[in-house]
């Protein structure tokens, strides 16, 4: 029996192995963690993630041939396969502070499996690091090796949260990268191929060397987020001319050279990793002498600040340029839906933006625990263009200011504006129309039912309000005809967030 153990336990190691698991009833994969709390949940019944068809998939496999432990040591030097799937923040402090990924979990994990190995193994990167970062990983194993042969192969992840279970059961490629000039290389890339092999079709998965395996997973992200970024920088050339954004992108997406997704404009994009990776990216080319490619790359990480800041004033200015004291309602503050993850939720910087021009805040996401979002409204919000210089609202101003409720009905009760934040737009843009169209027909009541998931029977008192805003990752306003109608029937002024008209 091959013996897989992921080290990490996080957002992508859990899925992804539990799925590994339950497509390879002959492979046993154990996934391990040093936080205990997080081990202590993928062993219980409310895991420590949320994502749609996970639960299921663990339940499946869990105690068969799927084991989570803190026993780092014991199931690592058994493993014949040893993946790597821990965090890689971005550094906030020394050389490359701001921008460079922070490698120190990897390397520990990396020395952890040098001195407890006693078997040859296969290496592999799951997490998102730097090119070449293989070659430093490979010189840590060999070191102090005793003879014990490791490969290194870089297998980047390519899920998104919020559909991991459905991305990693059917991937749109595989990338799996190593020494494909050397023997050992090779055979290390057809083990892991074999793995892949038991649900994924031959054409998918595709090998390469190490360093455009590393690149692609960078690229793909940069590539994703500077659509967002291109789209929002139109959507302000919109607002200043007249054009429609909606209009716009769907003339432009109609293009098959170009394609739909990833082009409806947005309040920003948000989630671990597209900052992080881009910067990352800003950071090798600034280091391989190429400031003119780093300074393209910052630029959609400046396009996607600029876009949270103008709705926050937009929001401001359409409220009569002062929200203090005014109740706003805000529903959703994850980075999307369908997901509890708030790591750069674009919610922290408008709900700060609001707070700093002393709003109250009314929050309700059923995925994320209160002292999450207390904790994220309060951290410091490090500058990455500016390592030093911090934006920070004091826990005391946060507490006072900002009630968490656990009813959508709620968060907009007297309400003078609601923010429709991640929950509801993610890709759902036509879905929302009609809800809208519906409240227009039944003003009293605005039933999302389940097309936004989690606010399902949600009834907003739209009557009370004065303004909407609707962003989300993939969408932000409202459309023109939308407005208008309700402009019509709704029996107070209604502005939107950032309207395209
Ligand atoms: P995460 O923070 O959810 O999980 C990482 C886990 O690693 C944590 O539970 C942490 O306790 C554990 N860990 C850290 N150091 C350890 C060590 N030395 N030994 C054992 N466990 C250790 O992070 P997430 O989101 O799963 O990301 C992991 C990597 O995957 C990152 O490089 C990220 O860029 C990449 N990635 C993330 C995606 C996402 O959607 N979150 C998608 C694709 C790639």
């Amino acid at each position: 029996m091959v013996k897989i153990c992921c080290i990490g336990a996080g957002y992508v190691g859990g899925p992804t192995m539990a799925v590994i698991a339950f497509k390879c009833p002959s492979i046993e994969v154990a996934v391990v963690d040093i936080s205990v709390p997080r081990i202590t949940a993928w062993n219980s019944d409310k895991l420590p993630i949320y994502e749609p068809g996970l639960d299921e998939v663990v339940k499946k496999c869990r105690g068969k041939n799927l084991f989570f432990c803190n026993e780092l040591e014991k199931h690592v030097a058994v493993a014949d396969i040893v993946f790597v799937s821990v965090n890689t923040p971005t550094k906030s402090s020394g050389l490359g502070a701001g921008k460079a990924a922070d490698l120190t979990y990897w390397e520990s994990a990396a020395r952890m499996i040098a001195d407890v190995s006693k078997s040859s193994k296969i290496v592999v990167e799951k997490s998102t690091v730097p090119v070449k970062t293989a070659e430093a990983i490979e010189k840590i194993l060999t070191h102090n090796s005793k003879g014990i042969e490791f490969q290194v192969l870089s297998n980047p992840e390519f899920l998104a949260e919020g559909t991991a279970i459905t991305d990693l059961v059917n991937p749109d490629r595989v990338l799996i990268g190593g020494r494909e000039e050397t023997p050992g290389g090779l055979k290390a890339i057809q083990t892991l191929k074999d793995v892949y092999a038991h649900w994924v079709p031959q054409e998918r998965i595709i090998c390469t060397n190490l360093w455009s395996a590393e690149l692609s997973k960078l690229a793909a992200n940069a590539f994703l987020a500077q659509r967002i970024s291109s789209v929002n920088s139109i959507s302000a050339l919109c607002e200043a001319t007249g054009a429609n954004v909606y209009q716009v992108s769907s003339a432009v997406g109609k293009d098959s050279r170009i394609g739909s997704k990833f082009l409806d404009a947005s309040v920003g994009f948000g989630g671990s990793c597209f900052q992080k990776d881009i910067l990352n990216l800003v950071y090798i080319c600034e280091c391989n002498g190429l400031p003119e490619v780093a300074n393209y790359w910052k630029q959609v990480i400046k396009i996607n600040d600029y876009q949270k800041s103008r709705f926050v004033s937009r929001l401001v200015s359409s409220m009569f340029n002062t929200v203090s004291g005014k109740k706003i309602g805000i529903l959703g503050f994850s980075f999307k839906k369908d997901t509890g993850d708030t790591r750069e939720t674009p919610a922290t910087d408008v709900c700060r933006g609001l707070l700093s021009d002393k709003a109250q805040l009314i929050i309700y996401d059923p995925q994320v625990p209160e002292a999450q979002m207390i904790k994220d409204l309060s951290t410091p919000k490090f500058d990455w263009d500016q390592p030093g210089s911090t934006i920070h609202i004091a826990e005391d101003v946060v507490k006072q200011s900002v009630k968490v409720v656990h009813d959508a009905y709620e968060a907009t009760k007297d309400a003078h504006a609601i923010w429709l934040g991640d929950l509801v737009v993610m890709g759902t843009k036509r879905a929302f129309e009609e809800d809208l169209q519906e409240f227009i027909k039944h003003p009293k009541h605005l039933d999302y039912g389940n097309k936004a998931a989690s606010v399902a029977e949600t009834k907003l008192p739209l009557e009370t309000v004065q303004l909407v805003g609707i962003a989300g990752e993939n969408g932000i306003s409202v459309p023109d005809m939308v407005v208008k109608e309700l402009e019509v029937n709704a029996p107070l002024p209604l502005v939107t967030g950032m309207d395209t008209s």
